[in-house]
């Protein structure tokens, strides 16, 4: 949800923040724009709707050695695409950009007479305008009574014309990272964009005020405290978050997933067995636990329900699954017996933030299952299992999800074994499969033309169904996500026994049904059901194990994952369902990595 940068030091701004915003564009584009402070010419302004690249060749022709700036790219909440609405503000004296939501930009702007002054239809336009009429000189006091005003999230990178070479920020909820390095400091939503600068770098405490210069970074609390951040190193570099000879980052992450399993669960492997304790896990919490709420939005939660399907049928604990924007609003039955596990990429998002918040305030115990290290869901959780899938860039999430998985399936065989559920031997047999499926996955990726011909067969179709039982089922509501998100091409996923309770309705001469039957003891069932769709002139395509090969009486098509304990067959069938949505995307021309309306990290509710 938008993407905020500011630079400030020995090299001209305009092309480091142009270029820091093309690697934050997957949390927004709809709009992008930079301001420059030039010590002789005051702010220069430039806006313009549509990707980054459109504010490029615009800015092209702007020949400013001005260096220190902001940047933003948008995706719009409050009034539609366009320049006007585009960041950054401006208003008298002050310039700047915003990430999040003001929830009381109206009551603001009626208090404070602004109803004049506002160019555009957003809610950070109306702090702009604040800050500029508290603002006597002094910008950490205009910033501190602007800020305690304000109700709702905010990163926010600010310039006052009579403050050259400095940025001010300061942020609650939405995320921003900062560093100071030789040559100036950089600011910005994300890692992305700061670390060809320095890997080393800090997590902008809340509710503090920064003062960037070429010289360094200043940290204050709102009591005016120097505050000395925590410095964290990161552990990837900028070509992990580059495309790498891919045509689309999704297919570079896809078949990144082989590695990133093995990042995730290697280190967290001893004597064969799962050990979670450096991760700060401590078997207490496992064995005392009564019940589990997952707690989860989109892929995230989708993920969980994998999760909550082996921890019952495997452990006979108690899961549920719940979405977060809809948990935190509905008074869950949690106490200090529940056990929540939120699950998020980015670590940010807020749905699932605030959800972690409500189950901490009902006595629960909150482990994190999160990519991003730092990320605020991480600094708030008791306990967190980090997923090490490296930077995730395209907005549709791929092995930020299987990696998800695979931290569900440690815990599950640290909670089976520390509770006597899994005996040692058991525990080792369970971690030896979850090692092995690495190369399974590899071997699914290699096989990817079938899949290809799938896409391209689907790619013209209104309407595609998906169906399957037990974990097949929670990976056709993931695989349904997937294909809706990228290929814009409408799609619904059932238990596959459900179908017949309505929505068979709906299938029709040629209406595609992918079918997932990897799952041993649901495998005749789920095949009766392919048959009902059959019968009623579906194009069938089943996935299911090799071996199992099926007649045209039952289907079209079968794509095979290699033979693997049906527990496990989980991460190559995602994969099957990720490419078939990547190619599908890709054979009718769209955008893969940035789908319409959408951005990468949710930050609004
Ligand atoms: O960063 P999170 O994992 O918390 O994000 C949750 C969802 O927004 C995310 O999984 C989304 O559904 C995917 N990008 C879809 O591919």
């Amino acid at each position: 949800m938008c993407g905020i940068i500011g630079y400030t030091g020995n090299e001209p701004a305009k092309d480091i923040l142009i270029n820091g915003l093309k690697q934050l564009e997957y949390r927004g584009y709809d709009s992008a724009g930079i301001a420059v402070l030039d010590p002789k010419t005051g702010i220069i302004l430039k806006k313009k709707t549509g990707k980054v690249e459109e504010l490029a060749k615009a800015a092209e022709s702007e020949s400013t050695d001005a260096s220190c700036g902001i940047g933003h790219t948008r995706w719009a909440t409050h009034g539609g695409v366009t320049e006007g609405n585009a960041h950054p503000h401006r208003q008298g004296s002050v310039t700047l950009c915003h990430n999040g939501i003001i929830e009381n930009y109206k009551e603001l702007t009626t208090e404070y007479g602004l109803k004049n002054v506002l160019q555009s239809e957003t809610d950070t336009e109306v702090v702009a305008a604040l800050l500029d009429k508290l603002y006597e000189g002094d910008p950490y006091t205009a910033i501190k009574k602007t800020v305690n005003l304000l109700a709702g999230s905010f990163a926010l990178c600010i310039m006052f014309d009579d403050q050259p070479g400095k940025i001010f920020a300061i942020r609650n909820v939405s995320p921003m990272v900062a560093a100071s390095f030789d040559g100036g400091s950089i600011i910005a939503s994300d890692l992305t964009a700061v670390i060809n600068f320095s890997k080393k770098y800090f997590v902008v405490p809340e509710y503090h005020i920064l003062t960037l210069t070429d010289n360094g970074i200043g940290v204050q609390d709102l009591k005016g405290r120097d505050v000395e951040p925590e410095i964290l190193e990161v552990n990837w570099d900028i070509t992990s978050a580059q495309k790498g000879g891919y045509p689309h980052y999704m297919l570079k992450e896809i078949n990144e997933q082989p590695e990133a399993l093995e990042r995730t669960v290697a280190p967290r492997v001893q004597d064969g067995l799962p050990f979670l304790a450096d991760d700060g896990i401590d078997d207490e919490i496992l064995k005392n636990l009564q019940n589990i709420v997952i707690v989860a939005c989109g892929t995230a939660m989708h993920a969980g329900m994998v999760g909550k399907s082996l921890i019952e049928t495997k452990l006979r604990i108690p899961v549920t699954v719940e979405i977060a924007s809809e948990f935190r609003y509905k008074d869950p039955i949690i106490d200090d017996k529940t056990l929540t596990i939120v699950v998020s990429q980015s670590g940010e998002t807020i749905d699932t933030l605030e959800a972690l918040r409500l189950s901490k305030q009902k006595g629960s115990k909150v482990l994190s299952v999160v990519n991003v290290k730092g990320s605020t869901i991480a600094r708030e959780s008791d306990y967190v299992l980090y997923t090490h899938a490296g930077p995730e860039i395209a907005v549709a999430s791929t092995k930020a999800y299987t990696v998800q998985i695979a931290a569900m399936y440690l815990l599950a065989a640290r909670l089976g074994f520390v509770r006597g559920v899994l005996s040692e031997e058991e525990t080792k047999e369970f971690i030896s499969k979850l090692q092995g499926v690495g190369e399974i996955m590899k071997k699914t990726i290699e096989a990817s033309d079938d899949i290809r011909r799938v896409a391209n067969h689907i790619q013209t179709a209104p309407d595609v169904f998906y169906i399957g039982r037990g974990i097949d089922y929670t990976l056709s509501l993931e695989a349904s996500l997937k294909l809706k998100e990228i290929s814009y091409i409408h799609s619904e996923a059932y238990a596959a026994g459900e179908l017949k309770h309505g929505t068979i309705a709906l299938i029709a001469e040629q209406v595609p049904v992918i079918a997932i039957a990897t799952e041993e003891h649901v495998y005749a069932k789920v095949i009766s059901n392919v048959r009902e769709v059959k019968s009623r002139g579906a194009y069938v395509i089943l996935i299911s194990q090799e071996g199992k090969v099926e007649n045209k009486e039952v289907c079209d098509k079968q794509l095979y994952i290699p033979k693997v304990d049906s527990t496990f067959g989980v991460f190559a069938t995602a994969v099957i369902l990720q490419l078939i949505a990547y190619y599908t995307s890709d054979a009718k021309g769209l955008d893969v990595d940035k789908p319409r309306n959408l951005a990468k990290s949710v930050t609004v509710e």
